[in-house]
């Protein structure tokens, strides 16, 4: 959700800010910009649309020289995409250009006051304010204009910003939403995220909340939010470039679906040993997990959806209550915790605000979070008391599917750990968790191999209006997870409904020819999900069963088509349903030529309440 960029060195800025927003693409966005620095001014140029509007305008950035600049590109919250409102904003006067992810929150007072103190806004947005403020309290220091802006400012923000009166530098600094500093020789950097310029380094730092950094060409500063300097550890990215390159795949979602063995093992290989489970360096004892009285599991999205299968497995392996929630309900509800409870967060991005509130809401009521996060140093690992991370490397399509599994499997090994310490599960029963979990990146990679029968039953039903996904048990979760990829990419309306709810509603919508997804892979409901088949079969929808090799035959009699997946113990059993229906979405969406890895109005990083 927008992506912000900056240079600053000997080379031609504006090229190097476009490449460094494409990289940014993923994060979603509707319009873009640029300001960049030289010898006639600071000139900035902006435009509503995708990046090549922009690329267009620039022709390729020859038409604006210049050796210092920042870019960006918005995700609308504060006025409409329109050229006005995408940044670089600029203030009053023309001395600052600015920047910014996140939202202001006071900003409609900041920018009252101003207006009655005679400053004229042009834009809509609340990142103006930022641009104006700053004109109003300089006089002559940047960093004290920085300073009093940022006691000022509610919300969040990550901003870039140049001043006009020193045309060397970049000035940058973060409340709640990420911001690094790449280091070059003879150039330094901004961004909002890595693969932004990982292309020219992978030294870079991480910027705390409320700590600014002033970067020229040779020398790279850090203030806190006092204005006092700051020593900060440079790190070094090991990603390697082709993590955040197609490598030959016409979308990064097909790509992270099919990387999706190989996460899986990097996730759960280094964490079994000899047949126990080893949680990094987490230590939870018995003594602290029985003194535990409620599991929650908090997340948005995708993640969310983890935790609607964590409480199958949680619930049964553990004997312990679980509540899952949607992060942006959580936070004001005023859920029941305290310090005997343990709170786990699922993030992807580990920036996602409705999340991170959430967290810091469970630390507020005393509860030990335990963080499960893709994105390392990201805040909610920061924040956490514990984080296990997802090895699933960057994930740039907007939908997720390698995060999910990867998550999945971390509750998986979570769930385990915490049976054997307390004893839940039989020796038995658990040494067969534990080998289904080592094979499980070999039951996905087997599920991936038959994508031509998924390609082709998406042929026949690609312009469906409506979809419906049911199940029962894992298989509902699984659902809920099948439906919202669906949805998000190929804009087709589906729903997902446990399948015995279907007759107290939902089976009114269920007319001929009606597309009927039935997950049935969880074998002691098989006869019932078999029976809810039959009653959508009799109002004429036309089923296609997902289920286990084991049923298929029965499977076959009761729908019209079917896909099976390898068996698995009960409670992972989502990890494989999901293969076949994360590539029927791409498929669907690939031939009704939607924009797979950035869909309308979603953003991959969501930043903002
Ligand atoms: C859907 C999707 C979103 C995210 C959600 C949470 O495919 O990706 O629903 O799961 O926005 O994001 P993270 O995991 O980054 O907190």
């Amino acid at each position: 959700m927008c992506g912000i960029v900056g240079y600053t060195g000997m080379e031609e800025a504006s090229p190097f800010l476009l490449n460094g927003l494409r990289k940014l693409e993923y994060r979603g966005y509707d319009s873009a910009g640029v300001a960049v620095y030289n010898d006639t001014g600071l000139h900035v140029v902006k435009s509503k649309g995708r990046l090549s509007v922009l690329e267009g305008i620039l022709e390729g950035g020859t038409k604006l020289p210049g050796r210092v600049g920042i870019g960006h590109t918005r995700w609308a919250t504060h006025g409409a995409p329109s050229d006005v409102n995408s940044h670089p904003q600029v203030s009053d006067g023309g001395k600052f250009a600015v920047v910014h992810n996140g939202i202001i929150e006071n900003y409609l007072a900041l920018k009252n006051r101003l207006i009655s103190k005679g400053v004229t806004f042009t834009s809509d947005t609340d990142t103006e304010v930022v641009a104006q403020l700053l004109e109003y309290y300089y006089d002559g220091d940047v960093l004290s204009a920085i300073q009093k802006v940022i006691q000022r400012v509610e919300g969040s923000y990550a901003l870039g910003i140049l001043c006009s009166e020193f045309p060397e530098k970049i000035f940058a600094v973060r409340k709640d939403s990420p911001l690094i500093v790449g280091v070059g020789k003879g150039e330094n950097f901004i961004a909002s995220d890595i693969p932004a310029i990982l292309a020219k380094t992978r030294e870079i730092y991480r910027l705390k909340d409320r700590e600014i950094a002033v970067l020229s060409r040779e020398t790279i500063e850090f203030y806190n939010g006092e204005g006092e300097p700051v020593e900060k550890e440079i790190e070094h990215i090991e990603w390697d470039i082709s993590a955040a390159e197609k490598g030959g795949y016409e979308h990064f979602m097909m790509k992270e679906i099919c990387e999706q063995p190989e996460a899986l093992r990097k996730t759960i290989s280094p964490r079994i040993r000899d047949g126990h489970i080893v949680l990094d360096d987490i230590e939870l004892t018995a003594e602290y997990l029985r003194e535990i009285n409620k599991v929650f599991i908090v997340a948005c999205g995708t993640a969310y959806h983890v935790g609607v299968v964590a409480k199958y497995a949680f619930e049964r392996l553990l004997k312990v209550p679980m509540e899952v929630d949607v992060a942006s309900e959580f936070r004001y509800r005023s859920p029941i915790i305290d310090e005997k409870s343990l709170v786990i967060i699922i993030s992807q991005s580990g920036e996602t605000a409705d999340t991170l509130a959430a967290l810091r809401e469970a630390k507020k009521q005393g509860a030990r979070v335990l963080s499960i996060v893709n994105v390392v140093g990201s805040t909610i690992a920061n924040e956490s008391d514990d984080v296990l991370y997802t090895w699933a490397g960057p994930e740039i399509a907007v939908a997720s599917t390698k995060a999910y599994s990867t998550q999945l499997a971390v509750i998986y090994l979570i769930v385990l750990y915490m049976a054997e310490k307390l004893g839940t599960v039989s020796g038995k029963e658990f040494a067969e968790y534990v080998a289904d979990l080592e094979r499980l990146p070999e039951f996905v990679a087997s599920c991936l191999n038959d994508k031509e029968t998924i390609q082709y039953f998406a042929s026949q039903y690609f312009n469906a209006k409506d979809m419906y996904f049911i199940g029962r048990n894992v298989d509902y979760a699984a659902s809920l997870e099948a439906s919202l990829k669906l949805k998000e990419i190929s804009y087709i309306h589906s729903e997902a409904y446990t399948a015995g709810e279907l007759k107290h509603g939902p089976i009114s919508l269920i007319e001929d020819g009606t597309l009927v997804i039935a997950i049935s892979t969880y074998e002691k409901l098989f006869d019932k999900m078999v029976s809810n088949i039959k009653e959508v079969k009799a109002r004429g929808a036309v089923v296609l069963g997902i289920t286990t090799q084991r049923k298929r035959k029965a499977m076959l009699d009761a729908v019209d088509h079917v896909f099976c997946v390898p068996k698995i113990s009960d409670f992972m059993l989502p990890s494989l349903s999901i293969i076949p229906l994360q590539l029927f979405a791409y498929y669907v969406a690939s031939m009704k030529g939607c924009d797979i890895d950035k869909p309308r109005n979603l953003a991959k990083s969501v930043t903002v309440e």
